[in-house]
């Protein structure tokens, strides 16, 4: 299906592929399997999944087609729903913003990653320990591999959507594919430990250790791992012309997506308990969740596992990598998509701009992760990221879902969506309009609530109380979008002004 014509994705394959490049990224790799370990495993899996379903494609469909009819960036596109809904689309402008300060930092650990498995190679654990802390410790060095890793990403986008974005994802994609197969294959081989660390990972399911935050936590993993709620697929969607079936394509990426995370869990839990039975320590003993475990244990498990163990590490590093980097390059397109829109500047100038601000922004957030400097007691990145999953994603992923299910007429939706099978169209918009904000809405509060009672302190708290208000605020407004406004028509809609 080729789209030559169109100033946008060449072919449905190169959308889907962009798309899935944006959505597998630290996330799938490194937050997927840990939260599946610590959260009763395949009871994790299953909710995970049914959320995927029932909210992660109507999500990803509502967004991409919201991108689609407007042919523009996030605020235009919502204020083609309504002229009041802009300031929408600029939150998901903003976060996007936020995410490139501290995934980029995240990056330019595992480019470090790469060049530090080749060369931890023969060294024993103490060694391989100090050169991470002599890493962190300096502040510089990481703030380097930020600079290179969102430079890399900002080079991509200068080539453009087609040139850039597509081309790279056509190649870098299948490419992870391929080193996260053989990285699993290797994994799994390993024999001693290999069955604990399925066990481990997935082959319990313990609703108990769920729970309800657990299934919070699965519906926030489903947002981020989606790339929903941040524009990312408003912008990618408005590159697309009818010729794309957008609900198959969801669906395609949202398999694409789970498939890695499954396999990335496949990948990581056998090494890491091969490793701790071979030495003979206790899970206790070596981070198995959060930052520790991607750039602190598994550099020690593929060390243990001598020089092919290393030169396999080094391959699971640019493995993940390439996930972060074609998921950062989602993220600049949105502010470069706004930027060059809003003010009608070049694409090199709308992408470098922007972005040296985010680079600065970066630095903080590397002196935080290194202990040189923090905000409010948290480090720089534990802030940004709950503040964006938790609250930013699921609200604007809920905003945009709601503004189109209320704001853009079902019929207008039955015809657009898959126009050879309408009913696809029509169910998409009810679930826009009913099931989806449902679901969010109670698995926040029943999550809020659990995690209140939890850990009772002001942070949970007033995060709880953020959140609840933003999902009311939006319901509120979904109502009256109701009362006022039954979707523009095309006249209408093209009478919007593109820039603003
Ligand atoms: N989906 C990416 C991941 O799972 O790591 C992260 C991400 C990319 C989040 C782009 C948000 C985004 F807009």
């Amino acid at each position: 299906m080729s789209n030559k014509n169109h100033n946008g994705f060449a072919s449905s394959l190169g959308f889907v592929l962009a798309s899935a490049g944006s959505a597998v990224g630290l996330g799938n790799i490194w937050g997927f399997p840990y939260k599946t370990g610590a959260n009763g495993g395949a009871a994790f899996v299953l909710v995970y999944i049914l959320m995927a379903l029932l909210l992660g494609i109507v999500g990803m469909t509502v967004e991409m087609y919201v991108g689609r009819r407007a042919q523009a960036n996030p605020v235009t596109a919502l204020k083609k729903i309504h002229p009041k809904l802009g300031f929408i689309g600029l939150v998901a402008v903003v976060v996007p913003f936020f995410i490139i300060c501290y995934y980029s930092v995240l990056g330019g650990y595992t480019l470090r990653g790469v060049i530090a498995s080749f060369g931890d190679i023969g060294k024993d654990a103490a060694a391989v320990g100090e050169g991470l802390g002599a890493f962190m410790a300096s502040p510089f060095i990481p703030a380097l591999c930020t600079f290179i890793f969102l430079g890399l990403a900002v080079v991509i986008i200068m080539g453009g959507v087609q040139k850039g974005i597509e081309k790279a994802s056509k190649v870098l994609m299948p490419l992870l594919f391929i080193i996260l197969l053989g990285v699993m294959i290797y994994c799994l081989c390993l024999g001693e430990g290999v069955r604990e660390g399925l066990n481990f990972y997935i082959l319990k399911a313990d609703f108990k250790a769920l729970g309800w935050d657990g299934v919070a936590a699965a519906m926030g993993q489903v947002f981020f791992s989606m790339s929903l709620g941040m524009g990312i697929m408003i912008s990618y969607g408005s590159y697309t012309g009818k010729e794309i079936n957008l609900f198959k394509s969801a669906v395609q990426i949202s398999i694409i997506d789970t498939i890695i995370a499954l396999m990335a869990g496949l990948a990581i839990f056998p090494a890491a308990f091969h490793y701790m039975e071979v030495e003979g320590l206790a899970a206790a003993d070596v981070g198995l969740g959060g930052f520790a475990l991607m750039f602190k244990t598994l550099p020690l498990v593929f060390n243990s596992l001598g020089t092919v163990g290393g030169i396999i590490g080094a391959f699971f590093f640019l493995m993940v990598a390439i996930a972060a980097i074609t998921s950062v390059v989602s993220l600049v397109e949105v502010v470069t998509q706004f930027v060059i829109q809003k003010f009608k500047i070049s694409r090199k100038m709308a992408a470098i701009v922007p972005m040296t601000l985010a680079m600065v922004i970066s630095v903080f957030v590397s002196l935080s992760l290194g202990g040189h400097f923090s905000l409010f007691n948290f480090d720089l990145l534990t802030f940004f990221d709950e503040i964006t999953n938790t609250v930013l994603m699921p609200v604007c992923a809920l905003a945009v879902c709601v503004a189109a299910g209320y704001g853009i007429k079902k019929q207008e939706m039955a015809e657009n969506i898959v126009p050879s099978a309408p009913i696809v169209g029509t169910i998409v918009s009810y679930m826009a309009r009913f099931v989806t904000p449902l679901l969010i809405l109670v698995v926040a509060v029943f999550g809020v609530v659990s995690n209140v009672s939890q850990n009772v302190d002001y942070y949970s708290v007033i995060v709880g109380a953020v959140l609840l208000s933003a999902i009311a605020a939006t319901v509120y407004f979904a109502c009256r979008l109701d009362r006022t406004n039954t979707g523009c028509n095309a006249d209408e809609l093209a009478s919007v002004a593109d820039e603003d």
